[in-house]
C-alpha cells in the first residue's frame, strides 16, 4: 500500500487545502504515514506571505534531498501558494531537480493526475495554472479535526493591499454558490460537526461576483438555519467591508461567534493609505464601538504590521495608540517583509531592520499585557464550552473552545469530545484559560 505524508505551511486556507489533498490521495488508495521518512510520498503545501515562510520550505526541500537518495522512488511533489510564483518554477528546476511535481493553488485538483504521470514518465513535472476560471467542487476532503470543521466560501482576493501576495498567487475573487456551501455544511451537520468556520481573504465580499445578489450576511443566515451546527465563525473580514447590514445579522443570529478576526495592519492614516487599506483608523475605531454595542464580551483579535515602508515614530505610535484603546484579545503581530511583485517592495525608504525588531517588541509587550488582563477578566465566569479533544499540548488534559475562540483546558474525560458544557474558568495564561467542569445540580 502506497503511503503520504503532507507539511503544511501557512494560513486556514492551506491548512483546509490540505485536507482536500488528503481526500483526494486517500481517494486513490494512499494511506497515511505519520513520519514522513516512511511516505511513498510527500507532498509540501507552501506558503510565501513572509520570507520566512519560504525558507522554511527551502531548508526541508534541502533535508528531502538527502532522505531521496536513499529512497529513490519516493515522490516529492510541492504545491500551495510559493510555487504559484514563476521564479520558483524555476528555482525548483534548477536548484531541487529532485522534486518531482511543481503545482499551484489553481490546480490542486489534478495532483492525482499529476503524481500518475510522474511515474510513468519519472520527470521532473512543473504545472502551474495561472488561475481558474471555475471552482472545483466535489473535491473529496478529509477533515483533520472531529468536532470543527472548515468550509471555503470563497477563493481569491481582489484588494491588493500594497505589501500583500496573496492576490497574486491564489487570483482574483470567486465566491462558492451558496446552494454548495448550504450541501457541504448540511452534511457536516448530519456528520456529527458542531462548529464551522467559514473561510476566505476577505469574507465580507462574499457574494459580490454572484448573481443574483446575495451577500455574506444573507449566506449567514441560511447556515444558522443548518441542523446540528451550533457556531459559526468566519474569517478574515475585512474592515472596509464589514456593514451595518452585516453587525446587525450577526447580533440577531444565535450561532455566530462572539468573534471577530478584524486585521488593522496599522494605526496611522498615512500608513494605512500607502497599504490601500481603504479606511482610516477613525473609521476603524467607530467599526470596533459598533460590533462592541451589538455584542457585548466580543472577543476580537486582529494581525498588526510593524515596519511598513515610510513608517515613522509618529506612525508607530499611532499603531501603538490604536492597540491601547481597541485592546484586543489577542494579535498576530508581524513585521514587514518586501515580497517580490508587489508595490511597497519598490516603495523608498524601507524601514531599518533594527527598527522594525525594536517596534515590534514593543508591541509584543504591550499586546501581551493586554491579552493577559484580558484572559484574567474571564476567570469565575462558567462559560458555555465545546469540548475538542486531548490538548495538543498536553494529552492528559483535555481542550475546549468558548464561543469567544478561547481555549480553555481542564481535566475530563474522552467521552466529553464534542460536547458543550459549562466550565468555570479558574485560571488563565497568555494562550489559554484553565477551567473545572460545573458539576451537575
Ligand atoms: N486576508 C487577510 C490576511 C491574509 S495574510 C487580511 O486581509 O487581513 C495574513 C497577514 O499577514 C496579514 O493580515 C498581514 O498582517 C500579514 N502580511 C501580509 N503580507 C505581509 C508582508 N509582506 N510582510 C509582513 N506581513 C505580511
Ligand atoms: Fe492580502 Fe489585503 Fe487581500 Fe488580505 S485583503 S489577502 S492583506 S491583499
Ligand atoms: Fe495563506 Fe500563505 Fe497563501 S498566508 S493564502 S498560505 S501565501
Amino acid at each position: 500500500m502506497q503511503t503520504y505524508h503532507i507539511i503544511t505551511f501557512g494560513c486556514q486556507m492551506n491548512e483546509h487545502d490540505s485536507e482536500l489533498i488528503a481526500g483526494m490521495l486517500e481517494n486513490s488508495g494512499y494511506v497515511p504515514a505519520e513520519d514522513q521518512h516512511e511516505a511513498d510520498l510527500i507532498v509540501l503545501n507552501t506558503c510565501c506571505v513572509r520570507e520566512t515562510a519560504e525558507n522554511k520550505v527551502f531548508g526541508l526541500l534541502g533535508r528531502l534531498g538527502k532522505l531521496k537518495k536513499q529512497k529513490k522512488d519516493m515522490v516529492i511533489a510541492m504545491g500551495g501558494c510559493m510555487s504559484q510564483q514563476e521564479h520558483i518554477g524555476q528555482r525548483i528546476k534548477q536548484r531541487f531537480p529532485y522534486v518531482d511535481i511543481v503545482f499551484g493553488t489553481h490546480n490542486l485538483h489534478t495532483l492525482p493526475d499529476l503524481i500518475a504521470q510522474v511515474c510513468e514518465k519519472k520527470q521532473q513535472i512543473i504545472d502551474v495554472w495561472r488561475d481558474s476560471k471555475e471552482i472545483s467542487e466535489n473535491v473529496p476532503v478529509k477533515r483533520f479535526h472531529g468536532v470543527r470543521a472548515w468550509v471555503s466560501i470563497m477563493y481569491g482576493c481582489n484588494n491588493f493591499c500594497t505589501y500583500c501576495i496573496v492576490p497574486y498567487v491564489r487570483g482574483r475573487e470567486r465566491s462558492r454558490q451558496p446552494e454548495a456551501i448550504i450541501k457541504e455544511i448540511t452534511e457536516l451537520g448530519k456528520q456529527g460537526y458542531k462548529d464551522v468556520t467559514l473561510l476566505g481573504q476577505n469574507v465580507n465580499s462574499y457574494g459580490k461576483d454572484l448573481s443574483p445578489g446575495m451577500d455574506f450576511a444573507d449566506l449567514l443566515v441560511k447556515i444558522n438555519d443548518v441542523q446540528g451546527i451550533e457556531r459559526i465563525r468566519y474569517m478574515t473580514s475585512h474592515p472596509r467591508d464589514f456593514s451595518d447590514k452585516l453587525v446587525e445579522t450577526i447580533q440577531n443570529l444565535p450561532k455566530a461567534c462572539e468573534h471577530i478576526h478584524l486585521p488593522v495592519q496599522a494605526g496611522s492614516n498615512s500608513i494605512l493609505q500607502k497599504m490601500n487599506r481603504g479606511y482610516t483608523r477613525e473609521y476603524y475605531l467607530s467599526l470596533v464601538e459598533k460590533i462592541r454595542t451589538a455584542l457585548p464580551g466580543v472577543s476580537l483579535t486582529t494581525d498588526i504590521m510593524v515596519g511598513f515602508p515610510g513608517e515613522t515614530d509618529a506612525d508607530f505610535a499611532d499603531t501603538v495608540d490604536l492597540v491601547r484603546r481597541v485592546e484586543f484579545d489577542s494579535a498576530f503581530t508581524f513585521i514587514y517583509n518586501k515580497r517580490r511583485g508587489t508595490p511597497a517592495a519598490k516603495m523608498e525608504e524601507q524601514v531599518p531592520e533594527e527598527v522594525k525588531s525594536a517596534r515590534i517588541q514593543e508591541l509584543i509587550e504591550l499586546q501581551n499585557e493586554i491579552t493577559l488582563r484580558k484572559n484574567e477578566i474571564e476567570t469565575g465566569k462558567i462559560l458555555e464550552c465545546l469540548v475538542e479533544g486531548p490538548s495538543r499540548t498536553n494529552a492528559s488534559v483535555m481542550s475546549a473552545r468558548t464561543r469567544t475562540n478561547k481555549i480553555v483546558v481542564f481535566r475530563g474525560e474522552q467521552n466529553m469530545v464534542g460536547k458543550f458544557l459549562p466550565l468555570c474558568i479558574t485560571g488563565y495564561s497568555l494562550t489559554h484559560l484553565e477551567g473545572e467542569v460545573v458539576p451537575a445540580q
